[in-house]
């Protein structure tokens, strides 16, 4: 038994903000960004917030899948930005979509929470636990970004894309998940403050930090090895891959790993120019774009691969 995606759908932010917009509030420029991370726009949410973006990237998904929201058994929401510490945002999905019947949580992995939640429905659906899941990535980082720190504001998105997904006798659906805990101070988001009303700290979210130079070292080592392990276990040729679809966090790490890797660039799509670094979504929507546009024929083999806080780094090669 195998796992297959029967829909995708997405949400990008509302509000398309440029490179030049961006220069308005910190001192950078269009030609800096765009040079070191191929970002021209990224586009924020200014009302939807992650559950709304989720909610439509939800529907659009289960349209396409063609199936009714009462007809999902689980719901997974892969983000770094609930808007509450509980509900979990998948439930708020859940009363949005109308989808009653499913049960639903969150999975938090940053920008590897798609592919860990895509690998975790694999494993309900193997199991025969559920027979319909949504997976959906959702980060709303514009709320959780330092608008003053102009090393991290320009790198970031928001934005939702989701996909459908079932159980199937032929094709392949194989993952790997890693984390090394080690490392949590690269990339880092203080949930709240440590306080109580003894220390007399306020509870208040903190912003995105990160060591980027340790971060593109981290992506460009991590992301070709688990591909290949992954590869190797599954005795498939490079050749027969037809796209490697990665967490879009910049444009010279996918060129990086595509070189170690050594394959063609053209087989690595990006959508990072036009999204920025839109986390657990970056993979999801540029999965549906891909969909919509008519890229992707049945039996094409795929591999997505995430990295990103934790560290957490995974990968899945399935076959369309
Ligand atoms: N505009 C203009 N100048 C800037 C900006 C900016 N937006 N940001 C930083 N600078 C300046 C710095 O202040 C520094 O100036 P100084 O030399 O006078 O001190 C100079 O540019 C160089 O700064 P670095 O941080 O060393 O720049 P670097 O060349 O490493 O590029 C970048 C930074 C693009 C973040 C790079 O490290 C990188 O690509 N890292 C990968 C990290 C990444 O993509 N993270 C995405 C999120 S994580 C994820 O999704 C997994």
């Amino acid at each position: 038994m195998t796992t297959r995606i029967i829909g995708t759908g997405s949400c990008p932010g509302d509000h398309k903000v440029s490179n030049g917009d961006l220069a308005e509030i910190v001192e950078t420029s269009h030609e800096w960004i765009f040079t070191r991370t191929g970002i021209q726009n990224r586009h924020l949410s200014t009302e939807l917030g992650t559950s709304g973006m989720a909610a439509r990237a939800a529907e659009l998904a289960c349209e396409d899948a063609k199936i009714k929201p009462e007809d999902l058994d689980l719901i997974l929401l892969a983000t770094s930005t609930p808007e509450y510490c509980f509900p979990n945002g998948a439930c708020q999905v859940q009363e949005k979509l109308g989808a009653v019947n499913a049960a639903a949580f969150d999975i938090s992995a940053a920008c590897s929470g798609f592919v860990f939640a895509l690998q975790t429905a694999g494993s309900f659906l193997a199991s025969g636990t559920f027979r319909n899941i949504l997976v959906i990535g959702a980060d709303d980082l514009s709320k959780i970004t330092d608008w003053s720190d102009r090393g991290t504001c320009v790198l970031f998105g928001d934005g939702a894309g989701a996909v459908v997904v079932q159980a199937e006798e032929r094709g392949c659906f194989h993952g790997i998940m890693k984390a090394d805990g080690r490392k949590a101070k690269v990339l880092l988001c203080p949930a709240r403050s440590e306080g109580n009303f003894l220390t007399g700290k306020v509870p208040q979210m903190g912003y995105i930090s990160m060591d980027g130079q340790e971060v593109f070292k981290f992506a460009v080592k991590k992301v070709p090895e688990c591909i290949n392990q992954l590869l190797s276990e599954q005795k498939t040729a490079k050749e027969e891959i037809r796209y490697y679809i990665l967490h879009q966090a910049n444009k010279r790490i996918l060129e990086a790993v595509a070189k170690r890797l050594d394959e063609p660039v053209e087989k690595f799509p990006m959508n990072i120019g036009e999204y920025g670094n839109t986390s657990a979504a970056s993979i999801p929507i540029l999965l549906d774009e891909m969909n919509r546009q008519g890229k992707l024929k049945r039996g094409d083999k795929l591999v997505l691969a995430g990295f990103g806080g934790g560290l957490t780094w995974g990968a899945i090669l399935l076959e369309w």
